[in-house]
């Protein structure tokens, strides 16, 4: 019998126990709620328009003689900014054109640096130099292709790169 006493002492303990935490689970949530409803409440008028008009079908069929419903659907007038590609820099196009060469002489190209390997370059004059470099140039050496390979690069853009390799190499 004591034990039969005992074992219901616990039982019930246990129960009580477990009840207490589903109340204070419940508790919990009901705070819970309260505290965000506002943030999170979809039902509200503006809401439901906001998504009505995002969803809103582009096109509708008219039938003949409902034209007069009809409205022009309404494309954004798109106004992208022509890219204006901002033009390199000669030290910015010496390291994405000419590097690849001029780093290490790769094919004879004169070592960026290299005064000994410019100076003979530098005595034809800027001007040949880069009408070299935009127009290409078969020397004793090697090929030197047009601007380098890079056709997308402009005159000034090269001649820039021949202004900054010149004026590191002497
Ligand atoms: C594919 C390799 C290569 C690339 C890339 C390259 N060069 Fe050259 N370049 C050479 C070679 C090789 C020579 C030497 C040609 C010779 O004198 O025989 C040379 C020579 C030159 C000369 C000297 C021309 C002369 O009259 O002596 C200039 C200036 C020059 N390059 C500028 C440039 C510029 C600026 C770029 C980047 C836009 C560039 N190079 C990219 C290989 C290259």
């Amino acid at each position: 019998m004591s034990r039969d006493q005992k074992f219901f002492d616990m039982y019930s303990l246990v129960i009580g126990v477990l009840a207490a935490i589903a109340l204070g689970i419940f508790v919990l949530v009901m705070k819970v709620s309260d505290l965000t409803q506002g943030v999170y409440t979809r039902d509200t008028h503006e809401y439901q328009a906001a998504v009505a008009e995002r969803i809103r079908p582009v096109g509708r069929v008219y039938l003949p003689g409902e034209e007069h419903e009809a409205e022009a659907p309404v494309v954004a007038a798109a106004e992208e900014p022509e890219p204006v590609a901002a033009a390199m820099s000669g030290p910015q196009v010496y390291n994405s054109a000419c590097l690849a060469c001029h780093g290490a002489g790769i094919g004879g190209a004169p070592i960026l640096g290299d005064a000994g390997q410019w100076a003979p370059r530098i005595e034809q004059g800027i001007d040949v130099l880069t009408q070299h470099a935009i127009q290409g140039y078969t020397g004793s050496v090697g090929y030197m292709p047009p601007k380098g390979g890079r056709m997308d690069l402009s005159d000034d853009e090269i001649a820039g790169a021949v202004d900054y390799m010149v004026a590191e190499s002497q």
